[in-house]
């Protein structure tokens, strides 16, 4: 379902020139939780990007769903990502001034799903995640702890029942208990719902809970 042909990363400053992905070839099936590890600047968060078309490989192709990324204009890019990525960040990247589900609802709005449609969605994602509290949607992230943040980040990838969950170090900035019940979460949804999901991690427990670990050494597969 994801598949990379040949794809490179090459950046370039006006000084140097860094190849942060070598000639990459891999593939990713429907329904797969998959890790990704290797250590700090082999590539990791560029692959990740690239696969959730965040940002474009200098060499090669990257196909989704049968779709060519390379042969869609910026604007159909951006569609393709709201209508089939969802994306979960080590540091949430949650909007201060909105409330919990003023950011989960957002991507739907984007969309142009009506105000009520994208409440009750919003709404449902959060009771998804284990935050379906009323009270704690109308809080702001700053009144959150990070688990609870990252569970609303993962509400908001979800929210529009992405194909692929690409998720860049998940639990980086969660101690190990609240980490072990993301982890626990991501299973659940790859398990129940299918969600194919890709995951960052510095974690070797965590990628043995996965199905498979791709490991990543200067933008090379380690094989
Ligand atoms: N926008 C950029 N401009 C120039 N170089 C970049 C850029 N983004 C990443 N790089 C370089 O590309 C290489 C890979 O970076 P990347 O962020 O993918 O590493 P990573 O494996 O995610 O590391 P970490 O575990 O620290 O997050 C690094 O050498 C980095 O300095
Ligand atoms: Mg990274």
């Amino acid at each position: 379902m994801i598949t990379l042909a040949s794809v490179s990363k090459i950046y370039r400053t006006t000084t140097i020139e860094t190849v942060a992905l070598n000639d990459l070839n891999l593939k990713i099936e429907k329904g797969e939780f998959v890790s990704i590890m290797g250590p700090s600047g082999c590539g990791k968060t560029t692959l990740l990007n690239i696969m959730g078309v965040l940002d474009t490989p200098t060499q090669g192709t990257i196909t989704i769903n049968g779709v060519d990324i390379d042969g869609l204009k910026n604007k159909e890019q951006a569609e393709f990502r709201n209508r089939n990525l969802g994306f979960i960040f080590q540091s949430y990247h949650l909007i201060r001034t909105l409330t919990v589900i003023e950011n989960v609802e957002l991507p739907l709005l984007y969309r142009g799903i009506s105000s009520s449609k994208s409440r009750q969605l919003a709404e449902e994602a959060l009771e998804r995640v284990g935050l379906g509290h009323k009270i704690r949607m109308r809080h702001f992230p700053s009144q959150l702890s990070g688990g609870q943040c990252q569970r609303v980040a993962i509400a908001r990838a979800l929210v529009g029942e992405p194909k692929v969950l690409l998720a860049d170090e998940p639990t980086g900035n969660l101690d190990s208990v609240a980490g072990g019940e993301i982890i626990e979460l991501l299973q659940k949804l790859n398990k129940e719902d299918g969600q194919t999901i890709v995951m960052v991690t510095h974690n070797e427990k965590q990628a043995r809970q996965t199905y498979r670990t791709i490991r990543l050494l200067d933008g090379k597969l380690v094989v």
